[in-house]
């Protein structure tokens, strides 16, 4: 048995507009480089975190707290040591610790043998998302793990179910460099939800969820479309409605933010109308003094991977 694995661990888009906490999905381009390897003594050890300044401590660590849960739950003595090569930046709303989680947990199953599935090693990665976020959701542990888009029906477990994707289907995402937490963004949000505004919000997403299914893409991008926690969080990333007006006007099926933000992200039709997108949102931030990245990514199947 190997005693060392080197992991991609992508990023991914929770939220996906009306799918608040339960929908997500998985990028290609970006994501982190998660090496585990054992050791002798049991007990998890972070010895590394590059490019990126976050804690070492094991406890205070999304990746170490996600291991450590595993290992309880297992009941093994194994220990790890996890070193992490930050691809995608913490706070930008493209899943950075739950790409962490996802590839610390993934690397550890895949050494002791895969005792657990993917699905399975989703409630322990989602130990990483309580403590960045204070919530353990996981809309965007689930898709790193399974690939594709995914959706978390509520309840114990948790039962998360793979939603097929279009074939054609690519995401543009545009990530201004300003950082915010995703504490502080659910922070904003109303506790009580208006009876008229929650049917509208599950019938988009029930629609959505059969646009995914039966491929089609009018559909899909009709029902992209949240009018519960997009209208609290909008204000707090810039520039949010011209991006969107931007992505509509050059093709695209439909935007929204991407996880809790800043990163917005839009679904297009073939990857010539993702990279029309691209160029028409870059315009839109050219002029702010805000840095930004964008990237063009066909929806990642596979989600985490061992590499090495
Ligand atoms: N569903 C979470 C939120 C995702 O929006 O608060 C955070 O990436």
């Amino acid at each position: 048995m190997k005693e060392e694995v080197k992991v991609f661990a992508p990023a991914t888009v929770a939220n996906v507009s009306c799918g608040f906490d339960v929908l997500g999905f998985c990028l290609s381009p970006i994501g982190d480089t998660v090496i585990v390897r054992k050791k002798e003594q049991p007990g998890v050890v972070i010895t590394k975190i590059v490019g990126q300044d976050l804690p070492l401590d094991t406890k205070k660590n999304v990746a170490g707290v996600a291991a450590e849960a595993l290992l309880e739950d297992l009941q093994s003595n194994q220990g790890f040591e996890i070193e992490i090569h930050k691809g995608i930046k913490a706070g930008s709303g493209i899943g950075s610790s739950a790409a962490s989680s996802a590839g610390a947990v993934f690397g550890i199953n895949a050494l002791l043998g895969n005792p657990y599935t993917r699905n399975e090693l989703i409630k322990f990665a989602m130990k990483g998302e309580e403590l960045a976020s204070g919530t353990p959701h996981a809309d965007n542990v689930s898709p790193a793990l399974l690939g594709g888009f995914t959706i978390v029906r509520c309840g114990k477990g948790p039962d998360v179910i793979s939603i097929p994707t279009p074939p054609d289907l690519y995401a543009t995402i545009i990530h201004p460099k300003i950082e915010l937490k995703t504490a502080d963004a659910r922070s904003v949000l109303k506790k009580n939800i208006p009876l008229d505004k929650a049917i509208q919000q599950w019938g988009n997403l029930a629609a959505l969820v059969s646009g995914l299914f039966k491929a089609d893409y009018e559909l899909i991008g009709r029902s992209l479309v949240d009018v519960i926690i997009e209208p609290e969080r909008a204000g707090l990333i810039p520039q949010f409605d011209a991006v969107k007006l931007a992505a509509k006007n050059a093709g695209g099926l439909g935007s929204g933010i991407s996880g809790s933000g800043p990163s917005i992200y839009t679904l297009s039709k073939g990857k010539e109308n993702a990279e029309n997108v691209r160029t028409a949102i870059a315009e839109v931030f050219a002029p702010l003094q805000i840095e930004f990245d964008t990237y063009v990514s066909k929806i990642n199947t596979q989600g985490v991977a061992i590499i090495d």
